[in-house]
């Protein structure tokens, strides 16, 4: 099964692409956060991550939410990137703040932190961008293997992605990982629900059941068709007992589709 809007979200751009991003920061410069802010993400990151944990944000950019979740009281994130120029960009602008730290590095190799190094890695949009590129399941194994052993047990990798559960799950709830996987979904910002809605929803903050097979409910209503997810797997702790189901990788996955 086909998410069109996660194939037509890669055709334009090389968003795999170290030289991609590098070019893009040196024309844009500035700051940009894609998908969504801190302030609506907040709620999800403050309940999954106590404000002392040591965290990782993947794929920072020259997004704003790392210096967002410092004022908000968070004190050790570490902010990594494939793109030097960002990285440069980012260190610069934010050495009067101790509490973020920034370097360069490719996801998929980040072998110069040691095993279960952070209580958290967030991930906006990085997931996304190596879907793009060109083995895309490879490089996803690739970053996933590398979050995963550098959660802590009991830790959680939190992914902001467009990438609906037929496209993420079979990535994601791969045994070897044994995540523990709770779905949200929020609607872009800005969005206005309309007024014949018929959606029952009370909160966004509510999870999405799961079916056994890692797929949305079949009654679930999507309000807003731009809506992002937002995926919370936590490395279970070896002594919690857990049936962790895991999902067959469908074509499109294999296909090069996010
Ligand atoms: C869609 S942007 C998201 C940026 C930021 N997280 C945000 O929310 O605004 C994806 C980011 O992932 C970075 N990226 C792409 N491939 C990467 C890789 N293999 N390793 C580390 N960072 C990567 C890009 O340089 C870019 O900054």
């Amino acid at each position: 099964m086909y998410s069109q809007r996660d194939v037509s979200s890669c055709n334009t751009y090389n968003y795999g692409d170290a030289l991609y991003w590098d070019t893009r920061y040196i024309q844009e410069g500035g700051s940009f956060d894609w998908y969504q802010r801190y302030s609506s993400l907040r709620p999800f990151v403050r309940h999954c991550f106590p404000l002392s944990s040591t965290l990782l944000m993947v794929g920072c950019g020259n997004a704003v939410m790392s210096e967002d979740m410092v004022r908000d009281g968070y004190e050790d994130i570490v902010n990594i990137d494939i793109s030097s120029v960002a990285i440069d960009m980012m260190r610069r602008k934010y050495e009067y703040i101790p509490q973020l730290k920034y370097m360069q590095m490719d996801v998929r190799d980040m072998s110069y932190f040691p095993d279960e190094s952070f209580d958290g890695v967030i991930d906006k949009g990085t997931l996304d961008s190596l879907m793009c590129g060109t083995d895309a399941p490879i490089s996803a194994s690739q970053m996933l293997a590398e979050v995963c052993r550098l959660l802590k047990p009991g830790g959680s990798y939190m992914l902001i992605t467009y990438g609906d559960p037929t496209v993420r799950m079979p990535h994601l709830s791969k045994p070897v990982y044994n995540w523990k996987i709770t779905l949200y979904n929020i609607p872009r910002p800005g969005f206005q629900k309309p007024e014949t809605s018929t959606s029952a929803r009370k909160s966004y903050l509510e999870p999405i059941p799961l079916t056994e097979k890692g797929s949305l409910p079949t009654d679930w209503v999507m309000e807003d068709p731009d809506s992002h997810f937002i995926y919370v797997c936590r490395k279970i702790i070896d002594t919690e007992i857990d049936n962790v189901p895991s999902y067959k990788l469908t074509t499109d996955v294999a296909l090069n589709h996010w």
